[in-house]
């Protein structure tokens, strides 16, 4: 099958690591399944993964990709749930402390088949073109279970969104402001603060600008070049939510004691279940959303999305189509 996969790690280069090529059929174990994918989608997680972070290098080569759609052996239009549970495991499976996601241990959805648990499969609304559904399993499910299931807002709150043009970031906008939340971002780059405007938000600052008042909660992907802004912009008693770090993960200035005499809550948050993903399908159509799309590219020209996320030109979501 054609697949995108990492062969080499680089911390400094990651597009050196990366190949576009053939590798052997998925072949499934018990109770997993193999689906034909008709496409996919790229997250900075697989740019993680060509950087050394989070895939060891033992396990290389590894298909990449968390994000999917297609159809399974029964003929039925699936999303692929990329939250990989351990043998067994009951209950939520983002708190199994051996969960994967698919190109951590088992090959990811960068190609044109990808074997997953059958209870990994969600079912794909007509609705959805299938480059929309591509965009849902993994960017949009941890934005939703940030808004929905960790923030603590409710319609009429008001969330900061850092890093406006990125995947996570327009799926929080779309999903936030279509809930009834008033939806502020910062982006280091205006014209990408007005498209967030676009796409639903009320009002866009620049990174670190002061905000006319305090928010609710602070939707943290950014990490370190933002975690001040995000800490200085919540009334007391607010959330962080925080789900990524793209730039960096030791930010100069912890702000603790700000954090505790605000009484600020800081709640990570990984992906969701595959309960979450459904719910997230339904409320995608039920209110009308198209995730926001940034370019659609064939798979076998993967490495050109690979480079428009590594440079920062990526606006929505990259997807290939196989
Ligand atoms: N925990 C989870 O389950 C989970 C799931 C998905 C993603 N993530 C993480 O969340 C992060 C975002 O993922 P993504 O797929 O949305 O990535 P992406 O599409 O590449 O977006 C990253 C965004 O971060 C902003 N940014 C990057 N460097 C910055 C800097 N130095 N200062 C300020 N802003 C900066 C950029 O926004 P502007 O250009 O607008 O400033 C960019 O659009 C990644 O670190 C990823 O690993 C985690």
């Amino acid at each position: 099958m054609l697949a995108a996969y990492a062969v080499s790690q680089s911390a400094d280069d990651p597009l050196s690591g990366l190949e576009v090529g053939e590798r052997p059929d998925p072949e499934p174990r018990d109770g997993w399944v193999v689906v034909d994918l008709k496409t996919c989608a790229l997250n900075h997680h697989d740019v993680w993964s060509l950087r050394g972070v989070g895939l060891p290098a033992d396990r290389l080569p590894m298909v990449l990709g968390c994000d999917g759609a297609g159809v399974d052996p029964d003929g039925n239009e699936v999303l692929v749930h990329a939250v990989v549970p351990s043998d067994g495991w009951q209950g939520d499976e983002t708190l199994d402390p051996r969960r994967t996601l698919l190109s951590e241990l088992h090959d990811g959805t960068l190609a044109t088949k990808v074997a997953v648990p059958r209870a990994n499969l969600v079912p794909k609304p007509a609705e959805l073109s299938w480059e929309q559904a591509a965009c849902l399993p993994t960017a949009w499910l941890t934005a939703y279970r940030m808004l929905f299931t960790n923030a603590g807002v409710q319609p009429g709150g008001t969330v900061l969104v850092h890093g406006a043009a990125g995947g996570v970031a327009t799926a929080l906008v779309q999903l936030g402001s279509a809930a009834g939340l008033r939806v502020w971002v910062t982006s280091r780059d205006e014209a990408k603060g007005e498209q967030a405007v676009a796409l639903g938000a009320d009002r866009a600052f620049g990174s670190g600008e002061r905000l006319p008042e305090r928010v609710d909660a602070v939707m943290e992907t950014v990490g370190a070049a933002t975690w001040s802004h995000s800490v200085n912009s919540l009334r007391p008693g607010g959330t962080i939510v925080i789900s990524g770090a793209t730039s960096g993960d030791a930010p100069a200035k912890a702000e603790l004691t700000k954090i505790f005499f605000k009484q600020l809550r800081v709640v990570g948050s990984t992906m969701g279940t595959r309960d979450e993903l459904q719910r997230l399908a339904s409320f995608v159509v039920a209110s009308g959303i198209e995730p926001l799309v940034d370019s659609v590219v064939p798979l076998a020209n993967a490495r050109e999305g690979f480079a428009r996320m590594v440079e920062g030109q990526v606006t929505g979501k990259v997807v290939f189509t196989t």
